[in-house]
């Protein structure tokens, strides 16, 4: 299956899962279809589903589970833009949530992916201690201990301070790494994978995690807010401790190479199985969007 097949599948699992525009309230309804249908690149619920397929060979409930990281990812999103946090216009190329509904919804809008997320692993058709180990992961990805708010705070506390390489792992972990190999984790307890594999899938998970936080950094500077559909430069004017900051470009660049590699490497012991997540490993590091 392509990228495109694949964002299409998640696409209208979304529009399954998430209340229509008419359902009252209808205005949180649109918003929170306003920033989940406005084109992400649904990497994380792709590496997921793929997660799952490598070791169980097919998609079993992977595809439903999957949404819950988009949805909390989209909501990370919302909030991340609000003008009390990094204060952004533009999102996925279009105005940002509390550009078009108001902070007030914005804020809601993402409360309610967040909450979304967990009823719809609640309600999934698993094995219900399945069910509890995807809950305790996506929870802990979501939280406060080395998890996305964690790294939220740390990242808008170091505005400004010097860069250094224990603060930016810190962040870069947090914020984005934990979310990443929650989505790996997850395909891979809804797979049914033996300990080793989860271990294995944990461990490419991290390498990709930041990886791909490495190439958002590098992005902010290299491309243009057209092609990034957010806008670009915005690191260097709120002094975010950054990879590029600590390391420089150059340095940038090969460090998430070098991320790629390990990735790939960890894969091995799953043969052909895991084709689907070799590319995806190249694909968060030669993306440019
Ligand atoms: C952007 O994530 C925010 C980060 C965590 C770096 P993505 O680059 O996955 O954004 P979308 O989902 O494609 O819009
Ligand atoms: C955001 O990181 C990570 C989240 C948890 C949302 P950034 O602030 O670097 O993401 P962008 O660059 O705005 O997409
Ligand atoms: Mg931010
Ligand atoms: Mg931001
Ligand atoms: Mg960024």
């Amino acid at each position: 299956m392509n990228l495109r097949e694949y964002q299409q599948l998640v696409d209208s699992e979304l529009d399954r899962l998430v209340p229509p525009e008419t359902a009252p309230p209808e205005t949180i309804h649109r918003a929170m279809r306003y920033s989940l249908f406005a084109g992400g690149k649904r990497i994380r619920p792709i590496l997921c589903i793929e997660a799952a397929r490598t070791v169980s060979g097919s998609l079993c409930s992977a595809l439903t589970a999957a949404c819950s990281l988009e949805m909390i990812h989209t909501y990370s999103l919302i909030h991340d833009d609000l003008p009390a946090l990094d204060n952004d216009d533009y999102r996925r190329g279009k105005l940002t949530n509390h550009k078009v509904f108001g902070d007030a919804i914005a804020i809601l809008a993402g409360d309610a992916l967040l909450t979304l997320a967990f009823q719809v692993l609640a309600q999934l058709e698993a094995l219900p201690e399945r069910k509890v180990r995807l809950v305790a992961e996506l929870s802990a990805a979501a939280g406060t201990v080395r998890g996305m708010i964690g790294g939220q705070v740390t990242d808008l506390e170091s505005e400004g301070k010097p860069p250094d390489a224990p603060l930016l792992e810190s962040i870069h972990h947090a914020k984005t790494g934990a979310l990443l190999r929650a989505s790996l984790r997850l395909g891979a307890i809804i797979g049914g994978a033996s300990e080793a594999e989860y271990d294995a899938l944990s461990c490419y998970g991290e390498h990709v995690g930041l990886a791909f936080q490495i190439v958002d950094d590098i992005l902010d500077i290299e491309e243009s807010s057209e092609a990034l559909g957010k806008t670009a430069g915005k690191d260097a004017k709120q002094q975010k401790v950054t990879f590029p900051a600590v390391y420089g470009l150059e340095a940038s660049r090969s460090m998430a190479e070098e991320q790629c590699a390990r990735a790939h490497m960890v894969l091995e012991s799953f043969g052909p199985a895991a084709a689907g997540l070799h590319e995806l490993a190249d694909l968060i590091v030669r993306r440019k969007s």
